[in-house]
Formats: structure tokens, C-alpha cells, sequence
């Protein structure tokens, strides 16, 4: 099988194309490093620096002739969405519809999508499944939410099918450290922790303690990125074997609190991690936890990383 990586070179593609090297797919990625790495990239696979933003080089990619294609190079932080909406909209919405354009110039019929819980905005009930209300409250959810849309719609005019992987918290890295490129400006809560660790940073602050939870700090559903990886290659395969389109959850239905990620990483490291308490962050539920039982039902997928420590110590 054939698969052209959109994104490859960044944390969760260079993830994906390490397992479908694994599973003996021919790979090419396809990137502008504006945040990925260089060191990312695998020697078994093919290299082509390119932005979705250039239409005539995605296109020209894509009549090499590939059985499927993965698109992970959307832009990723809430907060920087908010802020710059625009950059949002051309990156996320203006590149989603050159990736399909371009696939349905090339004759391309199947896509994996990486989506995000971000759809479905504040949590109605728990834990949250497919048929969840949705109803984004950033315009990075948006943007992935309308490229959703988008895909459903080529789908029927175009005959692409594809699948949306809705990412609950995408944490820790290969077990192998085969990949090694880093966020420069990380905005998730696991690799803030790592730069603490690492002393590149004083402290971390934890938003708010005030919730009700177990102890105060939010619940999340991390997720390791290898389990998201395998997850890719099962739903191209699904794809192949002519299933139809479909959007899966991707969690372990573990809800840990912001303090258990704390004392997983003090377990790891044998040292206590400087934290401070300041305000909620706004636009943060309290809880939000995955239902991930499509997934595992109809794409045959099982995380192997059910515990916070182990994710935590692929992290650190
Ligand atoms: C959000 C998005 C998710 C998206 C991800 C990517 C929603 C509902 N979720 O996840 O879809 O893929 O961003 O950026 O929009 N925390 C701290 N201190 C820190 C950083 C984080 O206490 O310095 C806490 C947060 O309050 C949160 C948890 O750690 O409770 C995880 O935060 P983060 O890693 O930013 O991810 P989400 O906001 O859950």
C-alpha cells in the first residue's frame, strides 16, 4: 500500500509514518517543516517539502498515484486560534479543500483525517461518544469540524471516503525514541511538564484547583500517539477493504486529573515537580473523557498505554 503522510514530520504524523513503515506500507511525506522536524523524517521514507497551501505541488505529489492519504498538518493551538483566526482558516480550512481538490484530480479515494474532541466543545454528558452534540467553542474545533464537513461532502460528490480520528489528549512519544523532534513553543500540558523536568522552565502551572473533581484539577483522556498511530493504519485498511466513511473517537476512557499527571511524572523521575496554582483557563471543562467504543468495535483498535506512568515516562 501506498500512502502519501500530509504532516508526516510533525509529532503525531512522524508517529503514523513509523507504523506504517512497520506494517511495510511505501511511504511519502509530505511537509513544510514550519513545525516539523527534519529529524523526524525516517531514511525508508520519501520526502517532499511542500505546503497544502501550494496547490500545484500537492497535486503534482499526488499524481505519483497513492492508495490513501493522511492529513495531519493542520495548525493545533486553541489559544493561538483565537488570537489568529485568520491564520486558522487559510491553513486549516483554505488547505483541507486542496487536499480534497487535489485527491479528486488525482484520483485519490481515501483519506484519514486527524480530527480532535475539540468538536464537541463543552461536554454534555460522559463519557463523550460519536453522537455527541456538536458544538466547537474554539475556532481550531471549527476548523476541524468544517473539514469534516468537507470531507462528508466529497464523499458523496467525489466518492472519496475517509475517516475523522477524533484525538482526545495526544501524549508521550515512540518507546523506541525513534522520533526525536520536540514543540519549540509547547502548549499542552505533558510537554510543559517535560521542560520543567528538563529545567527549561521554573514551574508548572496548573489551571485551576477549584473544579469539581477528585481533586480539584481537570480530567483528560490521554492518549499515547503510538495508539493513535495504529489507529491510522487500521482505518486505512478499513478504508481499502471498501467499508464507508466513518468518524471515530480516539481515547482510553482513563480519566486522570492534572495533580495524577503531576505525581506520574515524580514517579518517573524520582523528583518532585515544582508546580504553582494560578486561575482556571478559560474555555477548559472540567472533565472530559472519551467513549471509544466504535473504535474498538468496528476498526478492531485497543490502546495499549491504559496507564498515566507509562505514557508519562515515553514523555520524560
Ligand atoms: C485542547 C483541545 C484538544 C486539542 C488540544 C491541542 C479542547 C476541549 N481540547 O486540549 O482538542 O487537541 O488542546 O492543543 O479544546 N494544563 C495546566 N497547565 C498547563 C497546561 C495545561 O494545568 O500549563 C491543564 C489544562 O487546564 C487541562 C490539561 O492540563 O486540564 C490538559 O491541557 P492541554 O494539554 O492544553 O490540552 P486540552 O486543553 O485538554
Amino acid at each position: 500500500m501506498k500512502v502519501l503522510v500530509i504532516g508526516g514530520a510533525g509529532y503525531i504524523g512522524s508517529h503514523v509514518v513509523k507504523a506504517l513503515l512497520e506494517a511495510n506500507a511505501s511511504v511519502t511525506v509530505y511537509d513544510d517543516l514550519s513545525t516539523g522536524h527534519k529529524i523526524n523524517l525516517f531514511a525508508k521514507a520519501a520526502f517532499v517539502e511542500g505546503s497544502i497551501l501550494d496547490y500545484g505541488r500537492l497535486e503534482q505529489t499526488m499524481r505519483q498515484g497513492f492508495d490513501a492519504v493522511v492529513h495531519l498538518a493542520a495548525k493545533k493551538a486553541v489559544g493561538e486560534s483565537m488570537e489568529n483566526p485568520e491564520l486558522y482558516a487559510e491553513n486549516n480550512l483554505i488547505g483541507m479543500v486542496n487536499i480534497l481538490n487535489a485527491m479528486s484530480k488525482s484520483g485519490c479515494k481515501v483519506l484519514v483525517f486527524s480530527s480532535s474532541a475539540a468538536v464537541y466543545g463543552m461536554p454534555e454528558y460522559l463519557p463523550v461518544d460519536e453522537n455527541h452534540p456538536l458544538n466547537p467553542i474554539n475556532f481550531y474545533g471549527f476548523t476541524k469540524l468544517e473539514s469534516e464537513r468537507l470531507m462528508a461532502w466529497y464523499d458523496r460528490l467525489k466518492g472519496i471516503k475517509y475517516t475523522a480520528l477524533r484525538y482526545f489528549n495526544a501524549a508521550g512519544y515512540d518507546p523506541d525514541g525513534a522520533v526525536k523532534g520536540r514543540d519549540s513553543k509547547p502548549q499542552n500540558l505533558l510537554p510543559i511538564v517535560k521542560e520543567v523536568v528538563d529545567g527549561q522552565r521554573e514551574c508548572l502551572l496548573i489551571f485551576g484547583n477549584d473544579y469539581d473533581t477528585r481533586d480539584g484539577t481537570c480530567v483528560r483522556d490521554y492518549v499515547h500517539v503510538s495508539d493513535l498511530a495504529a489507529a491510522h493504519v487500521l482505518a486505512i485498511r478499513r478504508l481499502l477493504e471498501g467499508r464507508p466513511s466513518a468518524v471515530y473517537n480516539l481515547g482510553t476512557s482513563n480519566g486522570v486529573t492534572v495533580k495524577e499527571v503531576v505525581a506520574a511524572a515524580e514517579k518517573v523521575t524520582g523528583k518532585p515537580l515544582p508546580v504553582r496554582y494560578v486561575d482556571r483557563r478559560p474555555g477548559d471543562p472540567a472533565v472530559l473523557v472519551a467513549s471509544s467504543k466504535k473504535a474498538e468495535t468496528e476498526l478492531g483498535w485497543k490502546p495499549r498505554y491504559m496507564r498515566i506512568e507509562d505514557i508519562v515516562k515515553t514523555e520524560l
